[in-house]
């Protein structure tokens, strides 16, 4: 798909800010602090409903202002035309998010329609951070391209929450009957092992394309991997229906322990994915270089995988990407991505193009200051 014009009020620093963009590259240019990143920002509101980074609708509209829009046009793949609109209320908490002039009857429904990979400097701890960050990472992109894994995972946090609060119960003592957590179990156990049994399955596909990825941006043989190995040293069962039988194997197993730590220790909420270059452990033992092209394998893969997955070209956002690279290794990341589909990129660079040798034609480039547009124009590169 390809974003065709933007158009934003009162988000952030912007009041109202309208942008054409092209259908390859997208150079968002400026000085820190004068709006680039609001932009893709404003451009996940449309893809994802909500912002890339922060934790709350409200922080977004405008000082003193008490709500902010956002609207795009975008034509999919196959070249229908969507009008895309999101408002956001501060004072009811309400957001709007409409599609050619209808709303949708709920937000979640609109995850997956509009692929989008974003790529921001906070997104390098996927390789360096805690397992969180790692269950995040998943659960974005199998989110994206499986409605059904969504609302299972939506559906087992529920079950978590709920069952969580039956635990801490029982071990202040509020509760003890023994029957009480077996409901919890059967549906934690459903639940949980259509989770596994899908970030099983996706690993399983995107390990691969991550290495596929990874060599075009090395000389050497280095060789990547994802592990994911949520039952320990247990085999992966065959079938979900043994996983799901496994996991309450495992749940009775570890009854007394839960009961006495009050909370849930069994489950996709402790998952990690083991991250691997040449069979070492990547936290302990790779470069920030590798560390970095290990996340851009990871972006790019990502972007792949739901390309193939939502037969829709995603968008894909590279906030601030480039800033510790060198402009080798720069120009083959820039080469690779315009290939691919359409890009937006923020850089402080004044002239990135000439700058990084690039060898498409043509670029547009979109010059933020103060919250505004400075400039816009389509750069022919010889
Ligand atoms: N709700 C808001 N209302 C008005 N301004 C805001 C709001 N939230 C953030 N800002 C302002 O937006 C600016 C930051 O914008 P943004 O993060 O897009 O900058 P940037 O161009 O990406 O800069 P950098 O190159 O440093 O990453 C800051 O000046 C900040 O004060
Ligand atoms: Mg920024």
């Amino acid at each position: 798909m390809v974003l065709s014009e933007l158009s934003i009020k009162n988000f952030r620093n912007h009041t109202h800010t309208s942008i054409e963009c092209c259908r390859g590259v997208n150079f968002l240019l400026g000085n820190n602090g004068q709006g680039k990143t609001n932009i893709i920002e404003a451009i996940s509101y449309l893809c994802l409903t909500k912002s890339f980074y922060a934790g709350s609708d409200t922080l977004v509209p405008k000082f003193g202002e008490g709500m902010f829009e956002v609207e795009g046009r975008i034509v999919s793949d196959g070249g229908k035309p969507f009008v895309v609109r999101v408002a956001y209320l501060r004072e009811t908490n309400e957001k709007v998010f409409m599609i050619n002039g209808r709303r949708v009857p709920t937000l979640s429904s609109v995850i997956g329609k509009f692929p989008i990979v974003i790529f921001s400097p906070e997104h390098g701890s996927v390789t360096t951070g805690g397992p969180s960050e790692r269950r995040k990472f998943l659960d974005m992109v199998i989110s994206q391209s499986s409605r059904a894994y969504f609302k299972d995972l939506l559906g087992y946090r529920s079950v978590l929450r709920q069952r969580n609060r039956v635990l801490l119960d029982m071990k202040l003592g509020r509760q003890g009957g023994n029957g009480l957590l077996a409901p919890w179990n059967e549906q934690l156990a459903a639940l949980g092992s259509a989770v596994w049994w899908k970030r099983h399955t996706f690993i399983t596909e995107f390990s691969p394309v991550v290495r596929s990825v990874y060599s075009h941006f090395v000389d050497i043989e280095e060789r990547p991997f994802l592990e994911y190995r949520p039952l320990g040293g247990r085999e992966f069962p065959a079938t979900q229906e043994e996983l799901s039988a496994v996991f309450l194997e495992i749940l009775a197993a570890r009854e007394n322990e839960e009961r006495r730590f009050g909370t849930s220790l069994v489950g996709p909420h402790r998952d990690d994915v083991a991250l691997t270059l040449d069979g070492r452990d990547l936290r302990s033992y790779a470069s920030q270089g590798q560390h970095k092209t290990f996340i851009i394998s990871l972006k790019l893969g990502e972007f792949l995988y739901l390309k193939s997955r939502c037969n829709e070209t995603p968008l894909l956002m590279l906030d601030d990407v480039f800033a510790e690279l060198d402009d080798a290794r720069t120009a083959r990341v820039i080469a690779y991505i315009e290939r691919v589909g359409q890009a937006f990129l923020t850089s402080t660079h004044r002239n990135p193009i000439e700058s990084w040798d690039m060898n498409r034609t043509e670029y547009r480039t979109i010059f933020i200051d103060g919250g505004a547009v400075a400039e816009q124009k389509t750069v022919v590169h010889a």
